[in-house]
């Protein structure tokens, strides 16, 4: 059984008090479900919301890692300060990433590896443009990004990472996957990583859905068979709209 896992992204939004705001109205409710429910939250935020999670359901999550473990890098953050602070997931390869800030394939891989070694879990970020969509690369391109994130890792680490699946232009833009069409993309992944490793690790990873999830959609994708959870960002920034989904 794969247990859903339902992450926000809060991306670059929320000051400390704001964010300590929203933690507060979640907190309660988040008790009430089954589902994992991580937020990751920029990496001013972390220490805060750390402390004001403490003895609740919602675990800490960040956006970014760097993937050497420490040294000259102006501006970065190393996984061991992330695990100091009490971070057990963080987002890596995310489209936002990829393109404004020029991250390859390769590195993604980096980081994915150093993620693991260090006992973080990643939330890896696949997914087509509505150019590569359109001109019906979907499979190749996630296809790809599957396999190179994914190079050099061991069966047994598997366990720990978490797939999403975002197609470029249904992030931000209200427009949604259809959850059939989702799913084909899911399952489509779930095969990729079953001809890597085997069926056991094909069936226990967990892959979610991303792009324009909101209340309202949210359980209509979550009951397809092969998606396990939601990578939700503009929908995280508010108590109400984020607790709708959890509670799909
Ligand atoms: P969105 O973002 O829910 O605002 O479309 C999703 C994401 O970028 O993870």
């Amino acid at each position: 059984m794969r247990i859903p896992i339902i992450a926000g992204n809060w991306k670059m939004n929320k000051t400390n008090n704001e964010a300590l705001q929203l933690v507060n109205e979640l907190k309660t409710h988040v008790n009430e479900t089954d589902v994992e429910v991580v937020i990751c939250v920029p990496f001013t935020a972390l220490s805060e919301v750390r402390k004001a999670i403490e003895g609740t359901k919602i675990k800490l999550g960040a956006q970014n890692i760097h993937w050497e473990d420490g040294g000259a890098y102006t501006g970065e953050i190393s996984p061991d300060m992330l695990l100091n602070i009490g971070v057990e997931y963080v987002i890596i390869g995310h489209s936002e990433r990829r393109q404004y800030f020029h991250e390859s394939d390769e590195t993604v891989n980096l980081k994915v590896k150093k993620a693991l070694e260090k006992g973080l879990k990643p939330i890896v970020c696949v997914g087509e443009t509505l150019e590569e969509r359109e001109a019906n690369k979907t499979f190749e391109v996630v296809k790809r990004q599957t396999e190179k994130a994914l190079q050099g890792i061991k069966e047994e680490s598997m366990e720990q990472i978490v797939i999403a699946y975002e197609p470029i232009w249904a992030i931000g833009t209200g427009k949604t996957a259809s959850s059939g069409d989702a799913n084909t993309v899911i399952a489509y992944i779930r095969e990729v990583i079953q001809s890597l490793y085997n069926d056991t690790i094909s069936e226990m990873i967990r892959i979610q859905y991303g792009g324009s999830v909101k209340a309202s959609n949210a359980s209509e994708i979550m009951n397809e068979a092969d998606i396990d959870g939601a990578l939700v960002g503009g929908a995280s920034l508010e108590a109400e709209a984020f607790l709708g989904i959890v509670h799909f």
